[in-house]
Parts: C-alpha cells; structure tokens; sequence
C-alpha cells in the first residue's frame, strides 16, 4: 500500500518557506510535510493550521548536529522524501565592517553548509526518478555564483535524474 511521502521545507516558520508548506500540503503524494525553522512558536502555529499533516522540528541548521536528528527520523518514518525545499537562508547587505566573522561564518554555514548537509542526508531516503529537490537561494549568493545557461541545467537534470530544478 503507498503510505504517501515526506516533503522537506527548511526555513519553513515565515516567509517563503511558510507557502511552501501550505502548496506542498495540497500535494495528494504527500502524507507529511516536516517544517524546519528555529521558532519553535510560530511552527507550532503552523502546525495548528494543518490538520495533523505538518511535524514540526525547532532547530538551527547551522549547528551541524541537528543532521543526526532528521536522518534518526527520516530511518523511523520509513517513508520515502519526495521533495526537499531548501528555503532557510540569510544576507547581509552592508559594508564588511559591519559584518563579524562569525557572523560571516554563520551565513555560509547555513546557506551552503546546511544545504548540502541536509542533501546528503536525504538522499538515501529518495525514491530514484521520484523526487524534486528546490534550492531557494540568498540574492547574494546568486550574485556571485557562475550563472548556468539552459544547457548546464538540462546536463545537471540529466546527470542527476529526478532532481527537478526550480
Ligand atoms: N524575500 C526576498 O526578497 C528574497 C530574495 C532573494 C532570495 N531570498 C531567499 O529566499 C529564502 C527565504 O526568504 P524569506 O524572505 O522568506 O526569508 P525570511 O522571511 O527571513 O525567512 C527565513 C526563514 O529561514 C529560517 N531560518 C533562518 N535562519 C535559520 C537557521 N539558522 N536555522 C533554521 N532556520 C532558519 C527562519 O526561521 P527562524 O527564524 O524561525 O529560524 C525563516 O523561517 C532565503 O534563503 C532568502 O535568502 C529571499
């Protein structure tokens, strides 16, 4: 019998991340959508609002411990991922003095270490050719990041097969 899958949503106690729940919640092929966010607070709320469907976890992405804790889950839930939104991110715009090194540190921590992290974590529980994988990106990452034209994406999509890019 298809018990349905899991959707990830990083990010997911406001902003964008707090829609991606609610569209993801109208998806018939999920069964549970985990939010991810440090506000223990408004996850809650937002759990409140989903009939049951939404499991909250309270937790910073940018300590490298918590990836133990959703791989213990994901191992317990037994249900496969079918879509990761990696959505949780900051920037800073401003001059580099006003900006720490941690606080530096902080930022790559969470938009890039997290993301690759919580990949890596997810991936063994993905059905092949069954799941879509969104990376919501910080504009200050995009700015400096190579720019892929239409050709690198569709080779990127083909090399790893199932990842829809959005
Ligand atoms: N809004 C824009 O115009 C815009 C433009 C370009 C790119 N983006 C990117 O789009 C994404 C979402 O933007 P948004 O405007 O919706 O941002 P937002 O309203 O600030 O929401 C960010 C979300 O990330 C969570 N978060 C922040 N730090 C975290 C951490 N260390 N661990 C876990 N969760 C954390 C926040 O929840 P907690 O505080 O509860 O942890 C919140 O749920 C971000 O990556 C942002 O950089 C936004």
């Amino acid at each position: 019998m298809n018990q349905g899958a899991v959707a990830i949503v990083t990010g997911a106690s406001g902003g964008f991340g707090r829609e991606f729940v609610k569209l993801l919640l109208r998806q018939a092929d999920v069964s549970e959508v985990w939010a991810i966010a440090r506000d223990e607070g408004k996850l809650k709320r937002l759990a409140s609002e989903s009939e049951g469907k939404v499991r909250i976890f309270s937790m910073d992405l940018s300590d490298r411990t918590c990836f133990a804790e959703i791989e213990r889950q994901l191992k317990q839930s037994r249900l496969p991922v079918k879509y990761l939104i990696n959505n949780a991110g900051f920037a800073k715009f401003c001059s580099y003095g006003d900006l720490s090194v941690g606080e530096s540190l902080n930022m790559i921590d969470l938009n890039v270490g997290a993301v690759v992290a919580l990949g890596l974590t997810c991936i063994p529980y993905m059905a092949k050719g069954g799941y879509a994988v969104c990376e919501v990106f910080p504009s200050a990452l995009q700015a400096d990041a190579p720019k892929a034209d239409d050709e690198d994406l569709a080779c990127a999509a083909g090399h790893q097969s199932g990842i829809s890019l959005v």
